[in-house]
């Protein structure tokens, strides 16, 4: 019922593939990859060229989390490169309707995501054309950063809303989660938990999944 998405931007890049290679040996189902632009968030890290070299080491979900500004742009790219979901911001899109769209006739899973500070409200019009909704937990950017308790009200307000609507959609939760504080958004109505730090900078990658999964159940 609950699936931790590993989050790449935690790895030793000088390592990746051996790292991911490692990944498929744990408990995770999905692995994260966070796409960042310089603009719409100050990072800069992964593309398509990445997923692509990775894809052949890996059968798990790759669950593509694009924090770029008008991301219909990089969506074939990103699908034939080996995403299996593509996640993009309500923020970063001027046509959320065509953006979704075009990552469902990709054949991807299309996920739609809000920044801590976003009213869940803006999401509304969009849910039946999102298989997912990413909830950031953190200001998207940076791995590493504290988990923000606030957030958990939109992840509850989401669920509200797609329990509204009939709609069976699955909830991402994504920076700053760790043992501690996954069970917050478990009990809110996630079940898709993004962890970089709390999986990556741990000495066994695997305990530290199955640490998250068993603090689901909390
Ligand atoms: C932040 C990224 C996250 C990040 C999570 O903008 O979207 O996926 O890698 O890292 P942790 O789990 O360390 O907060
Ligand atoms: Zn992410």
């Amino acid at each position: 019922m609950y699936i931790i998405s590993p989050s790449i931007l935690s790895c030793d890049f000088s390592k990746l593939g051996q790292q991911v290679i490692e990944t498929g040996a744990t408990k995770a189902e999905y692995i994260h990859i966070d796409v960042m632009d310089g603009m719409f968030v100050p990072n800069i890290t992964i593309g398509p060229c990445v997923v692509a070299s990775l894809r052949p080491h890996s059968k798990l979900i790759f669950d593509t989390h694009l924090m770029i500004n008008e991301p219909i742009r990089y969506i074939d790219e990103f699908r034939k490169a080996g995403s299996d979901i593509i996640t993009v911001h309500v923020e970063a899109c001027s046509d959320v309707e065509a953006t979704l769209k075009k990552i469902r006739e990709s054949g991807a899973k299309a996920g739609l995501s809000i920044k801590p500070r976003t009213d869940p409200e803006v999401i509304r019009p969009y849910l039946p054309l999102c298989d997912m909704i990413l909830v950031m937990t953190v200001e998207p950017g940076f791995g590493g950063q504290s988990f923000m308790h606030e957030a958990v009200e939109n992840v509850k307000k989401v669920k509200q809303m797609l329990d509204e609507a009939g709609l069976q959609i699955a909830i991402e939760v994504d920076g700053g989660i760790t043992p501690e504080t996954i069970g917050f958004t478990a009990e809110a109505g996630a079940t898709i938990f993004v962890a970089g730090s709390a999986v990556y900078k741990k000495p066994d990658i695997a305990k530290a999944v199955e640490d998250l999964l068993a603090a689901c159940e909390k």
